[in-house]
């Protein structure tokens, strides 16, 4: 049982009957997702792709990752959102954040096009320089703008170094099936296309080529991942009061009617670091609606109950946590006495540092617990791919049902276009005239 949900902390909290009450909600909401006929029932496409993936294309993936890995030293990701925060998410949990440091992929892989800051792109295009490196522009639209202007550059940057006809062999557009200028564009120039399903949203896309592709790059076992992530289907698509998926997608919304409006997802792994973004995306871009919605957040424990402990603690009653215990560290560290015991630590010698890690990990809950924090912990066995498959799968199905909970669509994302059509206006795109006046009156 590699995946589960312990509510023993939520006890004082949430009682059995409120569980009882909400559960016939949950019950439709099943049937809604099963039925596909519930609010953004186009993009369910994730729903059984750890059963129904393209193997051809599963297999092209395991190529062409093979191939990156035998022609390159760098690999450069392009994309942002959901085209992006899955795949380095897998690849830190699996292969630690200081990846590109240890060697431990064999590759090393930059991500850029998330962000519009000169001074980053520099950098990754510094540490391209000299080097053989191949690019995959994942974007679904193919037009939106962070990752658009990463390529061009990038693409340049790469047709200069080694010739047009080689760039071509080095560049792996990951775009939608048929449609779009990406895909338009990569058919004219040749390069290797992969496909982000129809309906299956950015955010929910970690297990198709957008995911998989970079995860494979780095050398880690992507048919490990899908299998980790049907054991989860199967686990976690059953409608049953105790599914410990549904359990913790109720009890975020007992908790959020009683007036909590904000999750804190705590994990005491660094490595964990950007599971943690991509949740934040998965569930803020899907519930965050209609003026509705808990505000997901996150913190690395213990580094962060130095900086954000004492409002956890003891600040604003407004928030509950959810808290992953990672079971198994990939690797441990004993601890030997010291001579002479200058620090007083001796007491903890003899023994490995994730024990420490560990008690410090229950004497928080039971802290934060008698601040008057709800938490509910997300059990894992260890940030295997296996495992994270399994992981991943219980997020997004957690997600669609606490959305329908919530009577939202968990699926589309309006409101990020607010911002893009301002910063077009002010940029003079042509057709936003009108805007521009009247934005630059307001900044002025
Ligand atoms: O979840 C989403 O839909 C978004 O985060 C998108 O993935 C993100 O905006 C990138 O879009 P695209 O893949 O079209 O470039």
């Amino acid at each position: 049982m590699s995946v589960s949900f312990n509510g023993k902390h939520l006890e004082q909290f949430v009682s059995a009957n409120e569980y009882a009450a909400l559960y016939p909600q949950v019950e439709v909401a099943h049937n809604l997702l099963e039925s596909k006929s519930g609010p953004g029932n186009d993009f369910l496409g994730w729903v059984d792709l750890p059963r129904d993936y393209d193997k051809e294309e599963f297999a092209r993936i395991k190529a062409a990752a093979a191939r990156i890995r035998e022609d390159s030293d760098v690999l450069v990701v392009i994309g942002i959102g959901g085209s992006y925060l899955g795949a380095r998410a897998v690849i830190e949990a699996v292969k630690g954040q200081m990846y590109n440091s240890t060697g431990k992929t064999g590759l090393q892989i930059f991500f850029v096009g998330n962000s519009i800051s000169p001074d980053y792109f520099q950098d990754i295009l510094d540490c391209c320089k000299g080097k053989r490196f191949s690019i995959n522009m994942i974007s679904k639209s193919g037009t939106t703008t962070e990752p658009a202007l990463a390529f061009r550059v990038l693409r340049k940057v790469l047709e200069e170094q080694v010739g047009p006809e080689e760039a071509k062999k080095r560049i792996y557009a990951t775009t939608d099936r048929a449609r779009g200028t990406l895909k338009q564009l990569a058919d004219a120039e040749g390069w290797e296309t992969f496909v982000v399903p129809d309906d299956v949203g950015g955010r929910f896309s970690v297990l198709s080529a957008v995911g998989l592709l970079p995860i494979a790059c780095a050398g880690c076992d992507i048919e490990a991942l899908m299998a980790g992530a049907e054991t989860g289907r199967q686990k976690f698509s059953v409608l049953s009061a105790d599914n410990d998926c549904y359990k913790y997608a109720a009890v975020r919304n007992i908790l959020y009617r009683k007036g909590k409006s904000v999750e804190l997802m705590a994990c005491y792994e660094p490595n964990f670091t950007m599971m943690n973004e991509w949740y934040k995306q998965l569930f803020g871009e899907s519930e965050g609606k209609d003026q509705k919605g808990l505000m997901p957040t996150s913190v690395i424990f213990s580094t962060d109950l130095h900086s954000m402990g004492q409002f956890v603690q003891d600040g604003a009653r407004m928030l509950f946590e959810t808290v992953v215990d990672v079971k198994n560290p990939g690797r441990d560290v004993f601890l030997d006495p010291i001579e002479g015991n200058f620090d007083g630590l001796n007491f903890l010698s003899g023994q490995n540092m994730s024990v420490v890690n560990r008690k410090a990990m229950e004497g928080t809950i039971l802290a934060h617990n008698d601040g008057g924090v709800p938490i509910g912990v997300i059990q894992v066995d260890s940030l295997s791919e296996a495992d994270l498959g399994e992981l991943i799968y219980f997020y997004e199905r957690a997600c669609a049902i606490s959305g329908y909970l919530l009577g939202v669509n968990p699926f589309d994302q309006p409101g990020v276009e607010s911002y893009k059509k301002n910063m077009f206006a002010l940029l003079g795109k042509p057709g936003y005239e009108d805007r521009k006046a009247e934005l630059e009156a307001k900044l002025n």
